[in-house]
């Protein structure tokens, strides 16, 4: 059994989460002092009785309440497995979290996620633009299921969430508030807790409607939204907290109350993380600070150079935005720093935006995000070219937008490769 009273203080100082990614929830006497937590490629686990694999049964199908302190046992790796419940353990010290779920990708997390809590007949209201994938499936696949979903612009906030529940009564129907903030590719701020206030007043005795947010930009190290008041934090750990665009991952974490829903959709989705990606990401966590401090610092030095490019209309940079400026406000109460993701718009449309990325030398012209090296895109073509051009121009997705992913290299490195890239253009 593991051990998750893993110990997060010395004396009354309690330790950052920085400094528990190479050591929580892992004990090396229980693999035979390996320092590492090995990776446990089995698919099932030998009982050492048959009352305890009775135990355990019992609490993996919720056939009888969980005695207090009691925690799964390892059963079927569909269900658990100890480096994918280390890393769980080391994902909740992030964002402060009682419990996570790991899955095998940011779209498994969401899907999982959303079908954990709503049924034919709910409503999901979710903030526009979003990540093309996750637009999909609410889009075209929950309609199918009998879900109804709208969307609402990110940049109009609370009052664009109220208007757009107001419209049609849906408001009694209302399951789930879905955010992606910042958003993709944009970077628009959306208002956590004004939206948790909305999803509190909307809530009644038999129907409480949650708050779910998409933390993949920001998070986890400047982005902890269930400290504004989210019931439920999503990643794809493929972005930053993977980091090295070698795995596909992705989480989910909250209260152990809504966490244990959500485990028991994924035990019968079967999504859940496999062992090696787990241990990568794993690995990948004791770096995760250093990665986004120095993507981070980069990013500011790249938005400063684009902003005064006489080949760029506008960057779209949280670090610029002024007292004034839409988003400023939240900017300031819900973030800790404007992290490593920029989209910038060069003057004329796609060709244009076309001709810098194929110049591009050291930024290599890939969709997503968060890895250690620089990464370019565009958005109406790419990640986003799902939605149609008009709902792209309403969601503020141009045909002259790059959207870039800052990664570790040396910033005139990369300086250097966008002004050439922008001169060929
Ligand atoms: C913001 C955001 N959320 C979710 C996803 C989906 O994650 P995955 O590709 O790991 O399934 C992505 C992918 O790009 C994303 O950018």
């Amino acid at each position: 059994m593991w051990d998750k009273n893993a110990k997060r203080t010395i004396g009354d100082r309690q330790v950052r989460p920085e400094s528990l990614m190479m050591s929580y929830g892992y004990r090396p006497e229980w693999s035979e002092g390996a320092l590492k937590p090995p990776i446990f490629q089995t698919s099932t686990f030998v009982f050492e009785s048959a009352e305890e694999g009775k135990n355990f049964f019992e609490v993996a199908y919720g056939l009888r309440e969980q005695e207090p302190g009691e925690t799964l046992g390892l059963i079927y790796s569909r269900l658990n497995n100890p480096g994918l419940e280390i890393l769980e353990d080391r994902l909740t010290l992030w964002d402060d979290a009682e419990a996570c779920a790991a899955f095998e990708s940011g779209m498994a997390a969401i899907s999982t996620t959303v079908l954990s809590f709503l049924r034919p007949g709910r409503v999901l209201a979710f903030s526009e633009p979003i990540y093309g994938g996750t637009e999909y499936l609410f889009h075209r696949v929950l309609p199918e299921f009998g879900i109804e979903t709208v969307a609402f612009p990110a940049a109009g906030g609370r009052a664009a969430l109220e208007e757009a529940l107001d419209a049609e009564g849906r408001r009694d129907r209302l399951g789930m508030v879905y955010l992606e903030t910042p958003a993709n590719p944009t970077n628009a701020l959306v208002d956590i807790a004004a939206c948790a206030q909305v999803a509190d007043d909307a809530s009644t005795d038999d129907r409480r409607v949650l708050l779910t947010v998409d933390n993949t930009f920001l998070g986890p190290l400047w982005q902890h939204p269930l400290g504004h008041g989210a019931d439920l934090v999503l990643y794809s750990l493929t972005k930053y907290a993977a980091g090295h665009s070698d795995v596909i991952a992705g989480a989910c974490l909250g209260s152990r109350e809504l966490v244990d829903r959500v485990k028991e959709t994924r035990t019968f989705f079967g999504s859940i993380a496999g062992p090696w990606t787990s241990w990568l990401i794993l690995r990948s966590l004791e770096t995760l600070k250093l990665r986004m401090t120095c993507q981070m610092k980069n990013a500011r030095h790249l938005a400063e150079f684009l902003a005064g490019h006489p080949a760029v209309e506008r960057v779209h940079y949280l670090g610029h935005l002024e007292e004034g400026d839409p988003g400023h406000q939240t900017y300031r109460r819900q973030c800790l720093s404007p992290g490593g993701m920029i989209s910038f718009e060069v003057s004329g449309g796609e060709e244009e935006a076309f001709r810098v990325l194929n110049a591009l030398e050291l930024i290599q012209l890939a969709v997503s995000l968060g890895g250690t090296e620089s990464l370019a895109e565009h958005p109406a073509t790419m990640t986003h070219a799902d939605i149609p051009p008009e709902d792209q121009r309403r969601m503020g997705i141009t045909p002259s937008m790059i959207r870039l992913s800052v990664g570790v290299e040396h910033p005139d490195d990369l300086i250097a490769d966008l002004d050439q890239a922008l001169r060929t253009a």
